[in-house]
């Protein structure tokens, strides 16, 4: 199975969302990483043809997506970012009633619809409506809706996005379950959340498709290059200024800082190993230098 993004440049407007996007999903864990606005959306809906791209075009199988319409749909899921479902529904009616637009027979949707109600943990909330459901509860409804039809390719647009911790690991064991044979792309700016579970990890920036690789080789590649200090705060402050600091840790009156540097940075700085959040803060930048400057 592959699904082919060519040349797709995205054009709101006046503002140019993805440029230029090349890539060959094939079965596995994808996870798209990128700050608020980097384009992931954009690329999704693109990738799920709600959105058709300025320029470029998806293949599966080496057929347009935009041509092969329903029967592309057919093998799709897809969980948006804005995902509210009918808060009249109650969870059981709603999935049924997609279950049915996607075209399962009575009796597989009922199956279907109880066995995705208890993979997702909402089996004893079945009969509540999604209007008195929490932000995490919808979100775990909209990752069963994307279920239903047992999808080849499955496009999940920030599925985390107010699970509990617990939730977020019951997350990933569904996915690595389910990653055979099946193309699954989410996105996330949540490190944490596809370090473990992503096969492939693309980092999307103003648009762009900046890098693509395995977590491993992501670290691999920053070895040598992410350090710890404990300083007096003043000193630790000036470090702010010059260096990328992925961390920082107040311990009495000294900081820690966890900084990535290919020079050691400071006499008693020592190397630590890296983590995928360091990569993430090495190329979208630092929230803690933007608080101190
Ligand atoms: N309908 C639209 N019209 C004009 N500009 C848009 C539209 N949708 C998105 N944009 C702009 O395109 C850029 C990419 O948006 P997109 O939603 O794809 O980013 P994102 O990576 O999903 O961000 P987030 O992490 O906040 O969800 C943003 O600058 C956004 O303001
Ligand atoms: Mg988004």
């Amino acid at each position: 199975m592959k699904l082919t993004v060519e040349q797709v440049t995205h054009q709101y407007k006046n503002f140019l969302a993805l440029k230029n996007i090349n890539f060959e999903f094939t079965p596995g864990i994808y996870g798209l990483l990128g700050p608020n606005g980097a384009g992931k959306s954009t690329f999704m809906r693109i990738l799920v043809d709600v959105l058709a791209p300025t320029s470029g075009m998806i293949n599966y199988e080496g057929r347009n997506i935009s041509i092969l319409k329903s029967q592309y749909r057919d093998i799709l899921g897809y969980l948006p970012q804005d995902f509210n479902g009918y808060p009249h529904f109650t969870a059981y009616q709603f999935l049924l009633y997609v279950a049915n637009l996607k075209g399962l027979s009575k009796s597989l949707a009922k199956q279907r619809v109880d066995e995705l109600l208890q993979l997702v943990g909402l089996i004893e909330s079945k009969d509540k409506k999604l209007k008195g459901f929490s932000g995490g509860m919808k979100r775990r409804i909209g990752i069963a809706q994307a279920l239903l039809n047992d999808p080849h390719i499955l496009i999940l647009d920030e599925p985390t996005a107010g699970l509990d911790p617990s939730e977020r690991i019951r997350l990933r064991g569904i996915l690595s379950k389910m990653a055979k044979n099946k193309i699954i792309i989410l996105s996330t700016h949540i490190v944490s959340d596809i370090e473990s579970v992503a096969d492939q990890v693309l980092l999307l920036r103003k648009g762009e498709l900046i890098e693509h690789a395995t977590p491993a080789h992501f670290l691999d590649k920053m070895e040598g290059q992410v350090w710890t200090v404990t300083l007096q705060e003043q000193k630790a402050l000036s470090l702010m200024d010059t260096f990328i600091i992925s961390n920082v840790h107040q311990q009495g009156t000294s900081i820690e800082l966890r900084i990535v540097a290919t020079q050691k940075p400071h006499l008693d700085a020592i190397n630590v190993p890296p983590k995928l959040e360091d990569i993430y803060v090495y190329h979208f930048g630092n929230p803690h230098q933007a608080i101190s400057n």
